[in-house]
């Protein structure tokens, strides 16, 4: 066991760094409007039931790995699976590659939040017409030095906060940010809230329309309850790692995930009052934040205050998620490496950056020209849909089989019950995670695959 690990200093230090991994561009930019999508309220309910079968369970699993290991992915499958040559280390590096070509496509995004950052602080909305605030949009993306900057800055940021370490660094920024963007997330809801449009954002959102979520939106809602906490990728297990025995892992990720859910919730309760108070759809897909909310924000009195303060919220919810994923690409490096940290956080850094120019010129077609007229998607797209389809679900499947049936009994209970009120639950937990989480993860494989079709079975409407 390394002896000089770091750990966090307090528990409430590991929960809002661990909150602030979940709570990311997924709330904010794909809950809304996948829950637009597909019914409203009743997608609501089967999110916050794959969280509580599923998500919740596979955090449990990861925090688990992380503690007993005492090591990130470099080195905590092999460790726990007690073979020297272990076939698990190939697990290390497909989390690794995973996170590295997630955060090179994140920061592109999280970049443009920067840029709405300082748009709406220079009152862009001012004078233009509606067409004219979207087109600023297309402007931005079709524009490598922009994106290119923008990435650069907001890599820049989140490596100096890893730079700096678990406490120092990751802990510190945490709660330095959490106060800030509750008062935001607060005050902006409820402003949201008394708009004339808020009632009908209510129906929309807390009417349970069973007849609209059809098998494969029920799929998306399990995707959606692993990806926006973080699991299946090998961050969880790193922050497990700087856990003290004596934090109740259960209890802790039961609050992470009601935290996650509820400003989950917040979100859509911010962005529909304000898309029904202006006719906009709650179908707006991804341009949702970067081109309806500008052009609704610019009707509201007050655009300077609310649009800045909401695309800060997005930069805040946006750094806290990448800084989870830069850290666990340090903690890997230099567990396998020997590097100090301030060696790999540099290194990475530079490497993250490069490797997100072609993310960067992906609207400009700056660096794979053919790429669209040959895949028909943009790389950026490319990229976003083989770890949502692909990469991500087998990864989860993997990590999830691995903490079912190669780490010891013994091990897991002990891991589970220390110091937890909710210790009875071991055997619903290990069940779910043997034989539920793997079944449901393996669906979700075999139709991405188009393997199976969940939309044939036909499907009975409770509330039509
Ligand atoms: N959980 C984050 C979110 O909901 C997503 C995330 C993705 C975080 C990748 C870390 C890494 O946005």
């Amino acid at each position: 066991m390394t002896t000089q690990r770091e750990h966090w200093g307090s528990k409430l230090g590991f929960l809002l760094a661990t909150a602030g991994s979940a709570i990311g561009l997924g709330s904010f930019w794909k809950f809304p409007y996948v829950t637009g999508n597909n019914g409203g309220g009743a997608f609501i309910v089967v999110f916050i039931l794959f969280t509580i079968i599923i998500g919740i369970p596979l955090l449990i699993a990861e925090l688990i790995i992380g503690r007993a290991a005492q090591r990130s992915p470099a080195g905590a499958f092999t460790f726990l699976s007690s073979q020297v040559d272990s076939h698990w280390k190939m697990l290390s590096w497909s989390c690794f590659i995973i996170i590295f070509l997630i955060i090179t496509f994140y920061s592109v995004v999280s970049g443009w939040s920067l840029n709405y950052t300082l748009l709406s602080l220079l009152n862009f909305t001012q004078g233009k017409t509606e067409q004219e605030i979207r087109q600023v949009f297309d402007i931005m993306y079709t524009s490598p030095s922009l994106n290119i900057f923008w990435h650069f800055i907001f890599i820049l940021l989140t490596t100096s906060v890893v730079y700096k370490g678990v406490r120092k660094g990751i802990e510190q920024l945490s709660k330095a940010v959490a106060p800030l963007f509750l008062v935001i997330i607060v005050s902006l809801v409820l402003y949201a809230c008394s708009l004339p449009g808020a009632k009908q954002a209510f129906a929309f959102l807390f009417e349970l329309k069973w007849n609209e979520l059809s098998p494969s939106a029920i799929l998306q809602a399990l995707g959606l309850s692993c990806f926006t906490l973080s699991v299946g990728m090998g961050i969880i297990i790193t922050y497990g790692s700087y856990m003290k025995n004596d934090s109740d892992i259960p209890k802790l990720s039961v609050y992470v995930s009601i935290i996650n859910i509820l400003i989950s919730i917040m979100a859509a309760l911010l962005i529909f009052p304000i898309i029904f108070s202006f006719g906009g759809t709650p179908e707006a897909g991804p341009g949702l934040l970067f081109q309806t909310m500008p052009v609704l924000f610019s009707k509201l009195p007050a655009t300077l205050l609310i649009s800045t303060t909401f695309f800060l919220l997005i930069v805040f919810t946006a750094l806290t998620s990448a800084i989870s994923v830069m850290e666990t690409l340090v903690a890997i490096i230099t567990e396998k490496f020997s590097w100090s940290r301030q060696k790999a956080a540099a290194v990475l850094g530079i490497a993250v950056f490069i490797c997100g120019i072609p993310s960067a010129g992906s609207g400009s077609n700056l660096i794979f020209p053919e790429w669209k007229s040959i895949y028909g998607i943009d790389f950026f797209s490319t990229l976003n849909e083989l770890i949502d389809i692909w990469l991500l679900p087998i990864n989860s499947l993997l990590i999830v089989l691995f903490a079912g049936w190669w780490v010891s009994q013994e091990l897991k209970r002990k891991q589970f019950a220390a110091n937890s009120a909710l210790a009875p639950f071991y055997f619903l937990w290990n069940f779910l995670i043997r034989y539920i989480v793997p079944l449901a993860i393996l669906i979700i494989i075999l139709e991405n695959g188009k393997l199976i079709s969940l939309d044939w079975v036909s499907w009975p409407h409770p509330n039509p």
